[in-house]
Formats: structure tokens, sequence, C-alpha cells
């Protein structure tokens, strides 16, 4: 979706994020990611207005961050604690960053909101040179589902009341596995488009990119609560391991 950069996500929804985009999921994402980290520096890809990292940091982790919108980054800075986070400002495919960190995370199918396979494969190699010997790399996606789509094309209602409809309207590239939608708002005020690239990936095609970044896998759960990943999940959380010093 040409003119959507690292940057546009905030500009169009940083004001309404945290009231629009609850997954419902935070208090098991903190919970699994902090018993994961332990004692380690911890750095979050895309790190939003805060809604994972600050409760992390709350629990005493030490939690940095890259960020393409500094007006996520503007809303986390004015809630409990949100100064005290180090933020990057920058493309989390190429952004460049003192580390070594023992873990990052990238969740919330932000690695989707690259749009070529190029960047993915960029921001896979970008987080591998930050990361310590051993350090690991959680990603959390939604596992792409064509059945979404009938002649390349979804349009969905998302809300609708006497006075205001919300509809998603989404065209499918099963060549460049790419969605683009547009989130059309009609309300009494007037018409909104907050428009959103997505460039899905199967699971497998993931583990080859952490393969490239040399990184492998070391786990893969369908939810939060860990339960097994299998045909039926719609969704994963995977964690990669970078190769130790010795290896
Ligand atoms: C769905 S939100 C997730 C925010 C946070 N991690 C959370 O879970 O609530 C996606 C975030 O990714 C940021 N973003 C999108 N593309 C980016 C890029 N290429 N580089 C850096 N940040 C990006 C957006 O500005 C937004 O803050």
């Amino acid at each position: 979706m040409e003119g959507f950069t690292a940057s546009t996500f905030g500009e169009l929804n940083a004001a309404d994020y945290d009231q629009l985009h609850d997954p419902g999921t935070t208090a098991e994402t903190v919970a699994l990611i902090s018993e994961l980290a332990g004692e380690g520096a911890i750095l979050e890809l895309a790190i939003g207005t805060g809604r994972i990292a600050l409760p992390l940091a709350a629990k005493g982790h030490k939690v940095s961050g890259i960020e393409g919108s500094p007006e996520m980054v503007e809303i986390m800075r004015g809630k409990p604690g949100g100064d005290a986070i180090d933020v990057a400002i920058g493309d989390i495919a190429d952004v460049d960053i003192d580390g070594p960190f023992d873990h990052a995370f990238l969740v919330f199918n932000t690695l989707f909101n690259l749009q070529t396979q190029e960047d993915q494969i960029r921001c896979f190699h970008n987080t591998a040179k930050c990361l310590a010997p051993g350090g690991t790399f959680l990603v959390e996606t939604f596992v792409p589902d064509l059945s979404w789509f009938r002649d390349g094309q979804r349009t969905t209602t998302r809300r609708l009341d006497m006075s205001s409809v919300w509809i998603e309207a989404a065209l499918h590239d099963p060549v460049r596995q790419l969605l683009e939608m547009q989130r059309i708002r009609i309300t009494e005020e007037g018409m909104q488009l907050i428009p959103l690239p997505m460039r899905y990936a199967w699971p497998s095609e993931i583990d080859l990119m952490a393969r490239l970044a040399g990184m492998t896998l070391d786990h893969r759960w369908g939810g939060w609560d860990r339960r097994p990943f299998d045909a039926s999940s719609t969704m994963h959380v995977s964690v990669y391991r970078k190769a130790g010093a010795d290896e």
C-alpha cells in the first residue's frame, strides 16, 4: 500500500489505540514473557503505547523499545512509568539499536505490518544483530486462512447502530501474500478512512526467516496459555533462539 510507512499506523490510530485495540490477552502475554525473560534485558519491537512493556517494567524487568510512531510513544509517555523506558524511533526492519538484549519480542501481528518478505527478513536480521548469543525472539501472529476471501476480497461489518456503521474492506493478493485493508467509519460527523496493509506469512515461512538470521525454533504454542499448536490453531506464539557463543 503505497505511502503507508512505519509511522502511518500511529498517525491514524494513536489517539484511540488503547480504546479500540484490546486483544483481551494482555495479562497472559505479560505473564508468559515475564517468565521466559527472567532477569534478562528485554527489547520490544513496535512498543506502541506500552500495552505490554509498561506492565513488564512494573514487574521489575528492564525493557527498551523500538517504535515507528512518535504519536504512539507520546501516549506511552503519559502513562505511569512511561517516561522511564528507552525507545528508539525508527523502522523495526532496520533501525540501529544498541544491544545486547537477552530477549526480544514482536506481538499482535505486527511482523505483518512490514509489507514485503524482504522487509520481514531484514527485521529478523536486525533483531538477531542486537541479541546476545543464546538470546530469544518471541513472535505472535495470526495463522492465515484463505477461506476468509472470496474473489480476492472480503467486506465485514464491524459495528452498526442507528447513526453509524464501521466497515472493513480488504483486497487479497495471494502472490504477494498481501492484505490491503480500509477501515471505513461512517458516523453523523462524516466518514473516516483508516488504511492498514498486512503481509501475512505462514509459521513455516517465519521459521525460515528466523533460520536465515541464525535463529532456530525453541517453542511454538497455539495461544498465550501455551496450548499446543495444531491444525486448528488460529494464532501462534513462537520463540526463536539465536545460536550461543559456542555453537
Ligand atoms: C498493533 S500495534 C502493537 C503495539 C504494541 N506492541 C501492542 O501490542 O499493543 C502495531 C505497532 O507497530 C508500529 N509499527 C508498525 N510498523 C512499524 C515499523 N515498520 N517499524 C516500527 N514500528 C512499526 C505501529 O506504530 C504500532 O505502534
